[in-house]
């Protein structure tokens, strides 16, 4: 879906599509040249990450593998409340193997740290994050990122697998979402 089809609901567009693809590009080609030599393993965290994780793979050149997991962070609306229950947990075994987190966006950053914790017990070779979209919060969390896609400004965001209510994950662009349609 377009971002012009839901225009009403978005008081701006911070990304469209071409954006989008031109920054996969480069994250893409940035962890070709890290990962050189050794085979990743993607693991993309649903329902959020499913379109980053479909277009930065298909932007890398080199071989991967990829996974996922489903957590529900608990919270309501448009608050992240950072406690958080594994719904799907990885297929593949990960200790030894060359990890990098996908997400779609890091907000308060206490969801990620609770998976990133979780998946370093595990033991893997090494263990990283790529996120397309960081809000400013997240920076006060000491939570290393190594790939972002954009960094943006601390409003509450749609489109590109980021959902109000279920909604607006299908759209190829992120906006920002009017607040006349959660008030
Ligand atoms: P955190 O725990 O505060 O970092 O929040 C992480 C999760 O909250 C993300 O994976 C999203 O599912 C959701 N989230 C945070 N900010 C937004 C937003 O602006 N739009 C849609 N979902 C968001």
């Amino acid at each position: 879906m377009d971002l012009d089809h839901v225009s009403d609901d978005l008081t701006h567009v911070l990304y469209s599509q071409a954006d989008i693809e031109r920054r996969l590009a480069e994250v893409g080609a940035q962890i070709d040249r890290d990962y050189a030599g050794r085979e990743l393993l993607l693991v993309g965290v649903l329902n959020g990450a499913v379109m980053v994780m479909a277009d930065l793979s298909r932007a890398m050149r080199s071989h991967c593998e990829m996974d996922w997991m489903a957590i529900s962070s608990y919270g309501s609306g448009t608050q992240s409340s950072g406690v958080v229950r594994i719904l799907k947990d990885l297929n593949t075994d990960i200790s030894g193997r060359d990890v990098l987190v996908v997400e779609d966006i890091i907000d308060t950053g206490l969801t990620l740290s609770y998976l990133m914790s979780n998946l370093q017990s595990r033991e893997p070779a090494s263990l990283e994050i790529m996120t397309m979209f960081r809000k400013p919060e997240a920076l006060q969390n000491p939570i290393d990122v190594k790939y972002v896609g954009f960094d943006i400004p601390n409003e509450f965001v749609v489109g590109y697998g980021l959902d109000y209510a279920g909604r607006y994950r299908n759209l190829n662009g992120v906006g920002t979402l009017a607040p006349h349609v959660y008030s």
